[in-house]
């Protein structure tokens, strides 16, 4: 089993990561405290993966109850979240109930903002079965739901006590979804670690085939990167926003097309390859390096290009909506952009130079 720390003080914990992970005897710890423990998940993934992480469960908890919610980014709401609360409030559970998010990124950035704010905060444990959470959302506790005006914009920082990534759940990972999570991989190569995406130039295929040394080291990989960097910046008043490489650019493509018609790691693909590109065009990089990235992104099977908005003004749609990203400040949109192959910066760029990239990244 690979275990990578979080090191944040009396929040600091631990991510598991292994191939069927019979997770009790790390909960121990956690069952002492809690009598009752609440498994959200969905539709989709319960009826994969829930009977095997209940009975798991059921072995050291007195009680365990499931909440089950409709499967989609749509439901990472209001209505959702209520749903859970009225659950939790019918069931008497106390502040020693922990919560289980048994899921993708939907089901684990609900049930992190449910924990956070339920009787002001209970435990909850992070069972993350997409790549994208095991290697993203489920580590660094941005918890959220989205708003009808904007993507998780309401919302807390709040750690969970355990993530265990378990790489069997995602055996049944559609390979659509797999490529969606590749694209955050990318993104820690491209902005911390050259060599991880070296190694990802040479290993993606068996990445993409499942194979589980190379699943493990992928995600291991990640959570090691994503782990030193929220260490430093835990609530992003720095360093933590160059995770949002490609993000800026790709929030506007998800919310112009609608939610759900690109995955976010679609967007996050193409994003990154306007970032790239926006930082050669401010001379930060070469062109070599957006080739690189380029090549990797096509290689993963992810879209290069973001799709035209709106097809009378595409660039001015994309500036509007880029208005809406949480790292603008005073109305002005700020870039993750790579400065030198491997680093990050964030800063803003004149919307002429937004506007070029925009025109030449669409299609
Ligand atoms: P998701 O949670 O919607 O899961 C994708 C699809 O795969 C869903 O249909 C789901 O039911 C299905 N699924 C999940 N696990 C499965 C499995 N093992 N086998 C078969 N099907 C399975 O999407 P996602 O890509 O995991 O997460 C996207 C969400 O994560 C977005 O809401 C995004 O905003 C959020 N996010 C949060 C952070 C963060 O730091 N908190 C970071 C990145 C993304
Ligand atoms: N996914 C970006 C972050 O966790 O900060």
């Amino acid at each position: 089993m690979d275990i990578v720390n979080i090191d944040l003080g009396d929040r600091a914990y631990q991510i598991l990561i292994d191939w069927n992970i019979d997770f009790n005897q790390h909960l121990e710890g956690e069952s002492s405290k809690s009598r009752m423990a609440v498994v959200v998940t969905n539709v989709t993934i319960g009826g994969l993966h829930l009977n095997r992480v209940v009975g798991l469960l059921a072995r050291i908890f007195e009680n365990v109850r499931v909440i089950e919610l409709p499967d989609g980014e749509k439901y990472k709401s209001w209505d959702s979240l209520n749903i859970i609360f009225s659950s939790l409030l019918n069931w008497r559970c106390d502040r020693k109930t922990t919560l289980f998010a048994l899921g993708g990124g939907v089901v684990g950035d609900l049930t992190g903002f449910a924990a956070a704010t339920y009787m002001r905060g209970i435990p909850f444990v992070q069972l993350p079965t997409t790549l994208l959470a095991q290697v993203d959302s489920s580590v660094g506790g941005k918890t959220a739901i989205n708003h009808p005006l904007g993507k998780n914009m309401i919302g807390a920082f709040y750690q969970p006590q355990m993530v265990i990534c378990d790489l069997s759940t995602l055996s049944t990972l559609p390979d659509r979804e797999l490529r969606a999570g590749l694209a955050e991989v990318i993104k820690y190569g491209s902005i911390a670690d050259l060599a991880f995406m070296h190694w990802l130039e040479q290993n993606l295929n068996a990445v993409m085939a499942k194979e589980v040394p190379a699943l493990a080291h992928v995600v291991r990989q990640s959570c090691e990167i994503k782990a030193w960097v929220v260490g430093q910046d835990e609530k992003e008043s720095g360093l933590r926003a160059i995770l949002n490489f490609g993000h800026t650019f790709g929030h506007a493509i998800e919310a112009g097309m609608g939610y759900g018609v690109w995955l976010h790691g679609e967007g996050v693909a193409a994003g990154m390859v306007m970032a790239a590109e926006l930082s050669r065009r401010l001379g930060l990089i070469d062109a070599e390096f957006v080739c690189r990235l380029t090549s990797l992104i096509q290689l993963a099977g992810l879209p290069t290009k973001g799709p035209v908005l709106d097809a009378n003004d595409n660039a001015s749609r994309y500036l509007e909506l880029m208005q809406i990203d949480k790292k603008a400040e005073a109305g002005e949109i700020r870039f993750v952009l790579i400065n030198g192959p491997g680093k990050a910066v964030v800063r803003t760029a004149p919307d002429s130079l937004v506007r070029e990239v925009i025109d030449a990244c669409c299609e």
